[in-house]
Formats: structure tokens, C-alpha cells, sequence
């Protein structure tokens, strides 16, 4: 998720960029550019790290034109850093673009340009965009053609805007998958990834939709269909939010955004990477270490926090599908524990920041200990992903919220592209069973978007009985007994109630003790292979007059008899449901701290990222 804005009329476009970039900032925030044409020459200034070090660079640039395009990046492919910040631009420098999205054909196009000559400077996929419009204009002569052109041979998402000396009185853009608006002006137009950057010169707005690709000039703009190239009638209409709740995209928090964004990071963590005719995975990050992971003594999951319930998963996940020994490890004991460790072990580190300091310093106690050592990160050209051999980035986009929600949804998707790869290369799994896997993964995202969509009023309703609650508890077996720990963590970091997950069989040793008719006891119980085994538990919860909430399929009327509440879910594979089952229980904690007047999105004592010891 990049921020993207233009700017087209009679005014110094420079300074209206700047300030558009820094209230696009939250969208991607590690490296900005921006692209100006005057006295028919590009004028392209990037630089990795904060929009402010962009203005800073800036300082004192006097250099005025009425037209230009500025972007605020969040890495997807190549490192951030000041040669793969956008702009991007062509072989002669005439053609600049900015991209928000992932080219997911973008290898392929790129030889086949170099074999015709052109020059690459940077590690992106969108910088092929730039050479190939540059194909194209040799043979149209007209940019917009060239443009479409060059959408008609790419796959993947975008929302992404383009300039050139060689027509510098308009601005091109199209939109696949990313948000893309126009702001109507008077004698000049925007265009922005969100209304957010333009909000103070207009409100009168054009949204682009998936497929449509428009020029943009001062005096107006036209909007095709990309595919029939026919011509589009596009209504304008008038922003009513104001900047705050555009940031959050019109939600209260940026917690309950990024949980509703879950679909679309999903699909994000799996595009370019299911191969559905060979029923496996392809993960480019991981090609130069495959058989070092296929032909690992054991796989040993390492992270902290929300990352470490991702980790646990995925051990479920490896030893049934891969058939590999995994360990899961807290980041912070692996380190003192003296570890043993051999030299074909492979060892991932799971962070979303890729900067919390036990996971990066456990790291380098592997490398020492000469294990293999994998990240598994969201944040790109972070400290875990530079310091280990390889690894897969999530592509969950920036999670803003401290209580992590699509980075813990998308950890578990790349956990199960990883498993999905090992075991069809081990064999351990057939084309089929593989292919049945491929078509379930492929359906998560909108059954995630259902479950937010049935549970929210529902959950909402439970979370304003239960919010007096001083302790809760949480059960689920096997898949789902990391899920358990992790919306009993969820309840414990925003709404600052007690809350413990606990395998389910296991309540039997303890826990049960704290059971009666004051405690809410959620029980995670999908139609799986343990399903029988809960619903005893629950019995043993309910002869103790606990509250029980369970979470479970659509048509289990058994659980019903047992349960005040029944929060339903899809039913999918064993290995995926903690994908589904975690949702309700992410909207649950939210809406108890909403209702108990916590900081959602900063709560007490808490940080996004723990980069000291
Ligand atoms: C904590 C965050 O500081 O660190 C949690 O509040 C997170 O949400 C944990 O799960 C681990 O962070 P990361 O970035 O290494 O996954």
C-alpha cells in the first residue's frame, strides 16, 4: 500500500505534492519521490525514508512547474532505499511513474525488454512499467496508447499515474485493484490514492474503478474502459469525510480497518504465488534455499508476541502436511537458552516489523550456531529480512494498529504457502490433495470478508454484555488452540482484561478451578478432526455454569444446545480455519475496549515494535 498523488493547473505543483505526500504518509512510509516536468525536461528527486527527508532534500528548490506526480512508498519488491523510491522512469528520462500495487508478470517482462536493449536501474516491478510504455510510444506516439498498451500485457494490482515531456500538459492513470481518485479543480485537476491528499484544494472527486484508465489535463479529463477502450461517463462526487476518518478510511480506528483490509492482505500474502495447475506454492523469496528446507533434520519457528501464536500454527501446519519435525520458539528464551542447533536445522524468524530486537538478536545467535536462517516479515528491507539468507515477505501492508490483525492473518496464509511448497515437493502430499488446498486458500478472502460481514453486529452485542468482565478464558484444540492464545492476547492488549487461552483438554489440569457462572469462556470449536473432543470440554465448562461463547460452524445445532452464544464461521480445511475462527475474536476484544473507553489503537504499556531488549 503506497501513497500516490498529481497535480495538473496553473499553480507551483511542487509544493501541493509535498504536502499531499505527508497526509498520504500513513499508506507507506518508507522511501518518497516526486516527478516534475519544466523547460521540457523530468525533474525526478527520490529518497529513501520519511516524506519530511523528501521536503528536507527539497529545501530551497525554486524549480516551478505546473505539472507533476508524487508517491510515498511501502516496499513490496526492492529494498527501501533511494535508487528503488518512485518515481521511476524510462531509458531516455521522458516517461516518469508512480505505482501502487504489486506487477506480478514483471520478471518475465523485464528480460524480454533487456534482450531489446533497455537499461534497468532498479530492483522493482513497476520500473518495468516505465521501459514498457516506452516500447509502446515508439509505435503509437501517443501516451495514452502507450499506456493502455502496456496494462494489457501486465497482471497483478495498481493504481499508478504517468507524465511525460513528450506530452507534458496531462497526466495518465489507471486503476487495478488499488484506489485511485481524481480531484476536480478549477483550471486544474488531482489525482491521489485517497482523498486524503487533496482534501484541502477540493472535494469534488472522481473514483476510478477496476479497469478504467483516464487522462487527466487542466481543463478536464476523459476515462476509458481499458479492455474495449470505449469512453466512460464518470459522476463527481462530494467528499463528506473529514481527514482523520479518511486516514482510517472511515473507520473509528485503524484497528478495525486493518481488520476489515483482511480480504484484500490475504489476497495480497497469495498473489503471483498459488499455482493452481500444479496444486503447489511458489514462493520466490525461498528458491535458493528449497532443498535446504525439503531435507531439514527440523524447522524451528521462532518470534514474539502475535508472531509466536503465527509460529505455533504453522508447526501444526508443517508436521501434518511436510512431515518435518518443528519446534516453536519465544525469541527472548531461544536466546539465553543456549540453543542446539545443527547445520541442516532451518530456522525462520517470524516479525511483522522485522524489527523487534529479540527476534533480530535470536537471529544472529542462529547464524552463529551456523543454522539456516529464514525471515518471515512484513515490513521490506527491515532488520530481520536483511539479516537472514532469505524469506517471504506477507505484503499485509502497513498494520498501524499496536494489536496486530492482518499481519497475524497473513503470517498464517504464508505459513501455509510454505507448507503447501515443502510438502508437494516431498512428496508428502499428491497434485490433488495439493490442487484441493489451491482452491481452498484461493476462497479465503472472501470468506473472511463474510465473517466480518455476519459476526460484526453479533459480536458487538456479546462484547457490551461481557464488558464488565474481569477475566475470561479461551479453549481450542489442536489448529485452534494457538488461536485460543491469540484472541485471549488480543482481549489482554486493548481492553486490559484478564484473559487466558488454554488447549481445551487441558483446562482439566487447572484452569477449571476458575470456572463458574462469572466466566466467560471462549471455546474455538470448527467442525475438525478434534471436534468431538471440544464439545466434552465445553460440557465440563458448562456442568461448572461457565458463559460459554463458541465459535463454530454454520450447521452444528449440537453446540447450540451447550453454548449462550454461537459466533459461526465458514468451514474449511482443519489447517486453514484458524484464518476464519480468529476473526470474530479480533472484533470482539475491539469492541470491548471500544466499549470500556480504551486506546484502541495505543493501548497502555504497549508498542508496535519492541526494538529494545
Ligand atoms: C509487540 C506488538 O510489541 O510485538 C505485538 O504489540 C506483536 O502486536 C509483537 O505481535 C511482535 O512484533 P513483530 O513485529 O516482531 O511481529
Amino acid at each position: 500500500m503506497c501513497g500516490i498523488i498529481g497535480y495538473i493547473g496553473k499553480k507551483n505543483a511542487l509544493p501541493i505534492l509535498l504536502e499531499g505526500l505527508r497526509r498520504v504518509e500513513y499508506r507507506g512510509y518508507d522511501s518518497a519521490g516526486v516527478a516534475t516536468i519544466s523547460e521540457d525536461k523530468l525533474h525526478v528527486t527520490k529518497k529513501a525514508g520519511k516524506v519530511a527527508e523528501l521536503v528536507e532534500l527539497m529545501d530551497g528548490n525554486n524549480s516551478s512547474s505546473e505539472i507533476g506526480i508524487g508517491h510515498t512508498r511501502w516496499a513490496t519488491h526492492g529494498i527501501p532505499n533511494d535508487i528503488n523510491a518512485h518515481p521511476h522512469w524510462d531509458c531516455n528520462q521522458e516517461i516518469a511513474i508512480i505505482h501502487n500495487g504489486i506487477i506480478e508478470n514483471f520478471s518475465s517482462i523485464k528480460t524480454k525488454l533487456q534482450r531489446e536493449g533497455h537499461q534497468f536501474e532498479t530492483e522493482t516491478d513497476t520500473e518495468v512499467l516505465a521501459h514498457l510504455i516506452e516500447r509502446f510510444y515508439q509505435k503509437t506516439n501517443d501516451l495514452y496508447s502507450a499506456v493502455r498498451l502496456s496494462l494489457l500485457e501486465v497482471k497483478g494490482a495498481y493504481g499508478l499515474a504517468i507524465i511525460s515531456t513528450r506530452e507534458p500538459d496531462k497526466i495518465i492513470v489507471a486503476r487495478k485493484g488499488s484506489p485511485l481518485v481524481i480531484g476536480i479543480g478549477e483550471g486544474e485537476n488531482f489525482i491521489a490514492s485517497d482523498a486524503a491528499a487533496i482534501i484541502d484544494h477540493t472535494r469534488q472527486v472522481v473514483y476510478l474503478e477496476d479497469g478504467e484508465v483516464a487522462e487527466i489535463r487542466r481543463d478536464g479529463f476523459f476515462t476509458r474502459d481499458l479492455i474495449h477502450d470505449e469512453e466512460i461517463d464518470k459522476e463527481i462526487e462530494e467528499i463528506t469525510f473529514d481527514l482523520e476518518q479518511i486516514e482510517k478510511g472511515g473507520y473509528e480506528h485503524f484497528m478495525l480497518k486493518e481488520i476489515h483490509e483482511q480480504p484484500e492482505s490475504i489476497r495480497n500474502t497469495m498473489r503471483g504465488r498459488l499455482l493452481e495447475e500444479e496444486g503447489t506454492a511458489k514462493l520466490g523469496g525461498l528458491d535458493s534455499v528449497v532443498e535446504k528446507i525439503v531435507n531439514a533434520r527440523r524447522i524451528i519457528l521462532v518470534g514474539c508476541g502475535t508472531s509466536w501464536h503465527a509460529g505455533l500454527v504453522g508447526e501444526y501446519m508443517l508436521e501434518q502436511y511436510a512431515q518435518i519435525p518443528v519446534e516453536v520458539e519465544y525469541a527472548s528464551e531461544f536466546r539465553y537458552r543456549n540453543p542446539i542447533l545443527y547445520k541442516d536445522d532451518v530456522v525462520f524468524f517470524i516479525s511483522q516489523s522485522g524489527e523487534t530486537f529479540d527476534t533480530a538478536a535470536a537471529l544472529q545467535e542462529a547464524k552463529q550456531r551456523g543454522a539456516t536462517c529464514l525471515g518471515i516479515c512484513n515490513v521490506v528491507g527491515s532488520t530481520i529480512p536483511r539479516a537472514s539468507n532469505s524469506g517471504v515477505y506477507i505484503h499485509a501492508g502497513p498494520e498501524i494498529g499496536v494489536a496486530s490483525t492482518k499481519a497475524f492473518t497473513s503470517q498464517l496464509v504464508a505459513l501455509a504457502l510454505i507448507t503447501l511448497m515443502i510438502a508437494r515437493k516431498k512428496k508428502t502430499i499428491r497434485k490433488d490433495e495439493g490442487q484441493q488446498i489451491v482452491k481452498e486458500l484461493l476462497s479465503l478472502p472472501e470468506k473472511v470478508a463474510k465473517v466480518i460481514e455476519a459476526t460484526t453486529s453479533q459480536v458487538r452485542y456479546i462484547a457490551e454484555e461481557f464488558s464488565d468482565a474481569t477475566n475470561f478464558l479461551y479453549l481450542g484444540r489442536g489448529y485452534n488452540f494457538p488461536v485460543a492464545l491469540e484472541g485471549a492476547l488480543k482481549l489482554k492488549e486493548i481492553s486490559y482484561i484478564h484473559a487466558e487461552g488454554y488447549p481445551a483438554a487441558e483446562m482439566k489440569h487447572g484452569p477449571i478451578a476458575l470456572i463458574d457462572h462469572n466466566m466467560p469462556v471462549v471455546c474455538i470449536a470448527p467442525k475438525d478432526s478434534t471436534y468431538e473432543k471440544v464439545l466434552s470440554n465445553i460440557q465440563e465448562v458448562r456442568v461448572r455454569n461457565g458463559r460459554i461463547i463458541a465459535v463454530a460452524n454454520h450447521d452444528d445445532e449440537e453446540i447450540s444446545k451447550l453454548s449462550e452464544h454461537v459466533i459461526r464461521i465458514p468451514q474449511t480445511l482443519d489447517f486453514l480455519a484458524p484464518i476464519l475462527s480468529i476473526i470474530p475474536l479480533q472484533l470482539l476484544s475491539y469492541y470491548m475496549a471500544v466499549k470500556r473507553g480504551c486506546n484502541v489503537d495505543m493501548p497502555r504499556n504497549l508498542a508496535k515494535s519492541v526494538t529494545v531488549e
